[in-house]
């Protein structure tokens, strides 16, 4: 499987701000073996898809969507309007949605299946708070994050799908982890994914679950990305803070190949 490199710029870098970050990054990596892909915010994906040009290898995500296609939700954006803008891929229920926001896991599951409507892979984010973990309850918080999305559209979110692209990405981000500059080690990446691949291979089966990508992020950085990588079961990462910065981020590329 290619592996997946991904940045989620978060609320920063607005449109000037994304043409800089192009126009510096250069990162080194064999796209045949490695897809990079970056979620800058909605605002900055023409100026990013602008930047990159028709023959960059470098794909464009969303880091939210609405599930309706169109409709009075002020200040909302749907996925078929991201697809309109370059994006081909959108993260959903990124722990600051769920935390932030309030995001529900049922509000999680209806944005993964109008994200496949419209042609969108989405990246389905899940992980525990550090408060679930110390009373014991990884396995149970991933699992019920998962089922609230897997088991309404068994087949259909997991079906092979759109140019060549998987289907469904999924994104391991312990809530503790995010942003506090304290990674998971290698050990507990292995493990959540270990569960979240098994709870994959129950639903669409062994084979297929193979075949999709489960990324690890939390303070990943370019010191910590090869050891993360290495970690059974991690096929990705997806990378906020250190994302930010087209040589750190390229050099965290760099490290998958
Ligand atoms: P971080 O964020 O790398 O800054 O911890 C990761 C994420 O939230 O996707």
């Amino acid at each position: 499987m290619r592996r997946v490199i991904a940045g989620n710029w978060k609320m920063h870098h607005g449109p000037s701000d994304t043409r800089a970050f192009f126009a510096r990054f250069h990162p080194e990596v064999d796209s045949e073996r490695v897809s990079l892909i970056v979620f800058p915010p909605a605002l900055s994906l023409s100026a990013a898809r602008e930047a990159l040009g028709a023959d960059s290898s470098v794909e464009l995500g969303v880091q939210d969507i609405h599930w309706e296609p169109a409709g009075a939700y002020t200040g909302e954006i749907s996925a078929e309007m991201t697809v309109d803008a370059g994006a081909a891929y959108a993260l959903v229920g990124h722990s600051e949605r769920r935390h932030v926001f309030g995001e529900t896991d049922a509000e999680t599951a209806l944005k993964v299946a109008a994200a496949g409507r419209a042609g969108l892979t989405p990246v389905l984010c899940v992980g525990e708070t550090l408060a679930e973990r110390t009373q014991g309850r990884l396995e149970a918080v991933l699992l019920r994050q998962l089922d609230a999305v897997l088991a309404p559209q068994e087949g259909s979110a997991t079906a092979p799908s759109h140019d060549g692209r998987a289907s469904l990405l999924l994104a391991y981000e312990p809530v503790w982890a995010i942003g506090t500059g304290r990674t998971a080690t290698p050990e507990d990446a292995a493990q959540a994914h270990q569960l979240i691949r098994d709870r994959l291979a129950s639903v669409v089966g062994g084979e297929r679950a193979e075949k999709i990508p489960i990324l690890y992020g939390g303070s990943v950085k370019p010191d910590n990305a090869g050891d993360l990588l290495a970690a059974s079961d991690v096929d990705g990462l997806l990378v906020g803070g250190a994302s930010l910065d087209p040589d750190s981020f390229a050099r965290i590329a760099a490290t998958a190949g």
